[in-house]
């Protein structure tokens, strides 16, 4: 497998194309951003920490049945994944209140919802990445309704997978974003990371944040974090 053409540049990716027909090549980078890019640091290791992280997870995913775009680990930085066009929607599981949801409704942060809520934000970085609503998912053309569907019930099944796994570990997934692609034969698929960047995991006992809220607002090392994550799942940490 050779590496070729960057495709795409994100703010924590690399995309490149590959001499596989609708496979991609990913490269994880250290780069850390906030509030849509306005807080920006480097922060060597987080690379290698969110690919081997969103490696285990998806491999895990797939275990209990659910189909992703991870392919293989490549390297301590890099995997395979599935070619897909990404839908412009950023799918928000919750099951504890914290970040925008105490924000937007003031219901304090750490209170247990009794059943897990899904939310719909449009990818847009020029608006913010807006909640939006099913209406708004259809005047946007953002997906189809059926999409709308399918994404709501794989959102809830990773995360009954997930929140069974990291507590496990004695961790506490509150919350979480997927996003989702579709294939070249119209197949929708789980899609892009999942790693501490895009999920709020939590002590169980003492409810210590060990996710990208430690960048956020500067409470404590990410990588110390991300760290004590991998370990709990039973990954190989390097130096
Ligand atoms: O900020 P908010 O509370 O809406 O975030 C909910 C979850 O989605 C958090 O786990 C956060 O890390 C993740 N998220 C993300 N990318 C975004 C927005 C939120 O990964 N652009």
């Amino acid at each position: 497998m050779q590496k070729e053409k960057l495709l795409y540049e994100g703010k924590a990716k690399k995309l490149y194309q590959t001499n596989e027909k609708e496979v991609l090549w990913v490269e994880y980078k250290d780069d850390a951003t906030a509030f849509n890019g306005e807080k920006k640091e480097v922060l060597h290791g987080k690379g290698k920490l969110n690919n081997e992280i969103s490696s285990l997870l998806f491999q895990k995913l797939a275990d209990t049945g659910i189909r992703s775009h991870f392919v293989k680990k490549l390297s301590a930085t890099e995997q395979l994944v599935k070619q897909t066009t990404i839908v412009p929607l950023e799918v928000v599981v919750r099951n504890i209140v914290a970040g925008s949801l105490h924000k937007r409704t003031g219901i304090e942060e750490g209170t247990e919802l009794n059943q897990a809520i899904v939310e719909f934000y449009y990818k847009d970085d020029d608006l913010g990445d807006p909640l939006i609503n099913n209406d708004h998912i259809r005047i946007l053309q953002a997906a189809e309704p059926e999409q709308v569907h399918n994404m709501r019930e794989q959102a809830l099944a990773v995360n009954k997978s997930l929140k069974k796994h990291f507590d496990d570990c004695g961790l506490l997934l509150v919350d979480f974003k997927l996003e989702f692609g579709t294939t070249a034969d119209g197949e929708l698929l789980l899609a892009d990371e999942i790693s501490p960047d895009t999920c709020r995991l939590w002590d169980k006992e003492t409810r210590e944040k060990f996710d990208k809220d430690l960048f956020r607002f500067g409470l404590g090392s990410l990588q110390d974090g991300y760290t004590e994550i991998l370990k709990r799942l039973g990954g190989a940490v390097h130096g």
